[in-house]
């Protein structure tokens, strides 16, 4: 059949049998598909969706158009990884690999880079002068045999369409697609050949789902296409209404996530990455429950363990890891600027996805993928929702490279930061995240609301 019919059947609602949809995308793959006829297919996807026959073809061709990965051993401690849909302040990979690694799991951990107003891991770790993320795949098995953990980017050999589709859904608006983000990050989770999977997807304002139908609606399918496809994976869906933590830019980050690593919080980042930890095997002892497994992981980010496995970390990927004991070390930005509060009143909101745009302006994100990152420049919030607030007090510093972007980043934080004369409602969406930011729990077995 032709491209061009198959893509006016999608278009029409139509469901495409397992052959034709995998020959249009092993013709993509070659070359045979043109991008422009992939972008059609992509946006009929986009308002279509996909039946699950279909999104299990998906997912298969993109896991067989390159290599795959297997860190299980028989006897040795489960290999296991976390995946975020993306957020902004959303530092938790880099407290939680070293975390699990020093609870004694292995944690061979590829992540992505920051794309629009949400951050990426791989952006982060590069702060850290020296730190490489392209090592090669021996080494990055090694270092996690001796450290319990690394972190890399995404290998090209690995799901290779899934590269070419996310380059081409980057620049035709064909993100926000639940399908399409499920096979996206199912399909590498698999060809990693880890064990176990914790998802966590973001929910609001800075994220891709705004909505907690939609959120959930991407946790189940993306729970349910692993576990078909061999991998055991839970969900759990996490607010971003308000950025994660008090620090977005990349250097910013890696200084808030050390400070967590050593105990010192903040409390959501610490909340979020400990109810991701405890989803994963290997990490609540037999007979333990949750709330002492817990307790015990903060043991490890209080006493150092979680710290030194950083520094480790760090060290093998021919980074600083002075930077564990002295954040000091990472770059900083020449220009400090002070925003003070615009009114005597309370914090009704702090808008993730104007906190993220400013971070970006300044220069901490990136509008295409091929394009480089500022380590050094970004915001640190003093205020959350719910917070009172007097006029002219200092409710946000923001890290710039010259006096203009910070002012373009402050007049995005004028859209951000909402301050109202009176108390916001507890009951205020907002608040009701602020409270609990791990709302959701989504297994194999169903879904579970956590408030
Ligand atoms: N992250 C991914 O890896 N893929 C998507 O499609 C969206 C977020």
């Amino acid at each position: 059949m032709l491209a061009s019919e198959l893509i006016e059947r999608k278009r029409d609602g139509e469901e495409l049998e397992a052959d034709s949809l995998r020959s249009f995308l092993d013709g993509f793959r070659d070359g045979d598909v043109a991008d422009y006829q992939m972008s059609a297919m992509l946006m009929a996807i986009y308002f279509r969706g996909l039946s699950d026959a279909e999104l299990a073809t998906l997912t298969r061709a993109m896991i067989e158009s390159g290599r795959r990965l297997d860190f299980r051993r028989p006897g040795a401690p489960p290999a296991v990884d976390k995946h975020s849909t993306g957020g902004v302040g959303d530092k938790v990979s880099l407290v939680l690999a070293p975390l699990l690694a020093a609870a004694g799991v292995r944690v061979p951990m590829m992540s992505g880079r920051g794309l629009g107003h949400t951050g990426g891991t791989l952006d982060k770790l590069e702060s850290i002068p020296g730190f490489r993320t392209d090592i090669d795949l021996d080494d990055f098995a090694d270092i996690v045999d001796d450290v319990g953990c690394a972190m890399v980017g995404q290998s090209p050999d690995l799901t290779p369409l899934d590269g070419k589709l996310y380059a081409l859904r980057d620049v035709t608006g064909t993100v926000p697609s639940i399908p399409l983000i499920a096979s996206s990050i199912v399909s590498k989770k698999v060809a990693e050949g880890i064990e176990a999977l914790v998802l966590d997807v973001t929910c609001g304002d800075g994220a891709f789902m705004r909505e907690e139908e939609e959120a959930l609606a991407l946790a189940r399918t993306m729970v349910e296409l692993a576990g078909r496809e061999g991998l055991a994976a839970t969900a759990l869906v996490t607010g971003m209404d308000a950025p994660l933590g008090r620090a977005v830019g990349n250097a910013l980050e890696v200084r808030e996530a050390v400070g967590c690593l050593h105990g010192g919080g903040p409390s959501d980042l610490e909340e979020v990455t400990l109810a991701l930890a405890t989803e994963l095997p290997g990490v609540v002892r037999e007979g333990e429950g949750l709330a002492a497994a817990r307790d015990r992981l903060r043991g490890l980010l209080r006493n150092g363990a979680a710290a030194d496995r950083f520094a480790r970390l760090i060290e093998r990927q021919g980074g600083d890891p002075s930077v564990v004991e002295d954040p000091g070390a990472l770059p900083a930005a020449p220009i400090r600027a002070a925003w003070p509060a615009p009114a005597t009143g309370w914090v009704h909101a702090v808008g993730a996805r104007e906190v993220g745009l400013a971070a970006m302006e300044l220069g901490a994100g990136r509008g295409r993928l091929e394009q480089a990152v500022d380590p050094t420049v970004g915001i640190e919030l003093r205020v959350r929702p719910g917070d009172p607030v007097e006029e002219g007090a200092e409710i946000a510093l923001i890290h710039a490279r010259d006096a203009s972007a910070a002012h373009r980043a402050a007049a995005r934080l004028e859209r951000a930061v909402r301050v109202e004369p009176d108390r916001p409602d507890p009951g205020s969406s907002a608040l009701r995240w602020e409270r609990r930011r791990v709302r959701y729990r989504v297994t194999a077995e169903g879904d579970e609301a956590l408030d």
